[in-house]
């Protein structure tokens, strides 16, 4: 339950003006409010569920990747290259993820009924929003500035460790929170053909998240073998 509407509406009876088809009737908690729950979650607005759908898929792909580049973590002198190199891939990724969640919050802000009604999300995930896509574009700005600046660049490699901590303690809740919904949210472009039907542009979103898982793997693979300066390092530490 991520979104405060939800949550609304697990408390009390649907208003009765709801109890119609609607539009944009959201809300997966009315357990036991009536019968066809599973029709009601069907009903929410096609574009809200889409962008939704988009949003938690590309979120599991990044749970894939993330947990990828914490295992390089681990004696990240033998791993550099593969840190780098997933790194990198984990660029496009986000990209899409915040252009995402931006077009999410700024419907939401601009008034847009059926984003209105589909609600902003509980106020702690509201609020450690921000707090995700600030330290999640620090860690990975800081990781490419000091792979560039090379290993005497020990400004940046501490603000990119300092950032890991803050983005480590931030996204730990964010995962824990939403890793069932994102679930949920991607099985659904593959589940009943009702299902499917209840989001839109599913062919194009599906294109969107491999098209970047693509991008993200091209990316870290021309830039796979470490810079002359980082090679240099790995040796000089003993570790090749
Ligand atoms: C790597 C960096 C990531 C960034 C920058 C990011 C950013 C965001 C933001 C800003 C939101 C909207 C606020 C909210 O509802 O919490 C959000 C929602 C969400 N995120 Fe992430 N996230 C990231 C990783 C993940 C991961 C790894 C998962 C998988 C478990 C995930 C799953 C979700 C889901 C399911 C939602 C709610 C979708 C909805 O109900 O509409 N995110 N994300």
């Amino acid at each position: 339950m991520t979104n405060q509407r939800d949550a609304g509406r697990m408390s009390g009876p649907v208003p009765p003006a709801r109890r119609g088809p609607s539009p944009v009737l959201q809300g997966p908690s009315r357990a036991g409010a009536s019968p066809g729950r599973g029709k009601a979650r069907l009903r929410r607005d096609r574009g809200v569920e889409a962008n939704a759908r988009l949003i938690g898929a590309t979120g599991l792909v990044l749970l894939i990747m993330l947990f990828a580049e914490g295992v390089t973590i681990v004696g990240i002198g033998s791993h550099l290259s593969w840190h780098v190199a997933i790194g990198l891939a984990l660029i496009p990724p986000v990209a899409l993820k915040l252009g995402a969640t931006s077009w999410r919050f700024a419907r939401y802000y601009l008034h847009d009924a059926r984003y209105r009604e589909a609600g902003p999300p509980v106020p702690l995930l509201r609020a450690l929003g921000p707090v995700v896509v600030v330290t999640t574009v620090a860690v990975l700005t800081t990781g490419v500035l000091a792979w560039r600046e090379g290993p005497d660049a020990h400004g940046m490699i501490t603000l990119h460790k300092l950032s890991f901590v803050a983005w480590f303690a931030a996204m730990a809740v964010h995962v824990l929170a939403h890793t069932l919904r994102a679930t949920r949210l991607t099985l659904a472009d593959f589940g009943t053909r009702r299902q499917r039907a209840a989001a839109v542009y599913g062919p194009l979103r599906q294109g969107l998240v491999a098209g970047s898982l693509v991008a993200g793997v091209a990316l870290g693979a021309v830039y796979f073998h470490l810079p002359a300066d980082w090679a240099a390092w790995t040796h000089r530490v003993g570790f090749h």
